[in-house]
């Protein structure tokens, strides 16, 4: 808990309130995609917990991978330039894609992946993502299943990382800059 003593982090979404959405999505999920074989896919490293708890509240067939892609490093900001760094080696041609992102910031990263996919033809893809932060938004992009929309502020915690650090704490937090 020492994280939590330093001043500049500070609870944005507690693990309640994150509880509550991953439900309420996995409900809106299941609804969706009754009788269809899913395909869930993850981007690493971010969704890595949201995923691991949305999954256990889904109650459909499907398959899970994930796909890794190269991030920010250090900096609280994109480069612009997205590299697929883990392939994908399920193939998606005619299968039902739901990509698994904890953020969408300036969009660049996930408008990136999903024109990736999209090139391999599944029969349907849609996104669901964490959380959103639109005032930071370059690339258009559609979620289709979300947690939460939050302030411009730069979040750690429940998978997201600030320089690979913090990504175990339990809460969404932000770093007051
Ligand atoms: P985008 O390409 O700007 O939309 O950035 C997407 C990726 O940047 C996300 O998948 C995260 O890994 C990372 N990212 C963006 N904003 C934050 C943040 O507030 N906290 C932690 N990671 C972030
Ligand atoms: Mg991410």
């Amino acid at each position: 808990m020492e994280y939590y003593q330093q001043s500049q982090l500070k609870v944005l979404i507690t693990r309640e309130e994150i509880n509550q959405a991953v439900v309420r999505l996995a409900s809106e999920i299941n609804h969706d995609y009754r009788g269809k074989q899913l395909l869930l896919i993850g981007v690493l490293k971010g969704a890595f917990v949201f995923m691991a708890d949305l999954v256990r509240q889904l109650d459909l067939s499907m398959e899970i991978d994930f796909v890794r892609l190269s991030s920010y490093g250090a900096a609280q900001k994109s480069s612009g330039k997205v590299k697929v760094v883990q392939p994908l080696k399920t193939p998606i041609k005619g299968r039902h894609v739901l990509v698994i992102e904890d953020i969408v910031d300036t969009g660049i990263t996930i408008s990136f992946l999903l024109d990736y996919l999209r090139r391999k033809k599944p029969a349907s893809l849609k996104l669901c993502a964490l959380t959103d932060k639109p005032s930071r938004r370059q690339v258009p992009v559609s979620i289709n299943y979300l947690g939460f929309t939050i302030p411009d502020k730069f979040i750690v915690g429940y998978g997201l990382d600030f320089d690979e650090k913090l990504r175990y704490l339990p809460d969404i937090c932000f770093l007051e800059r």
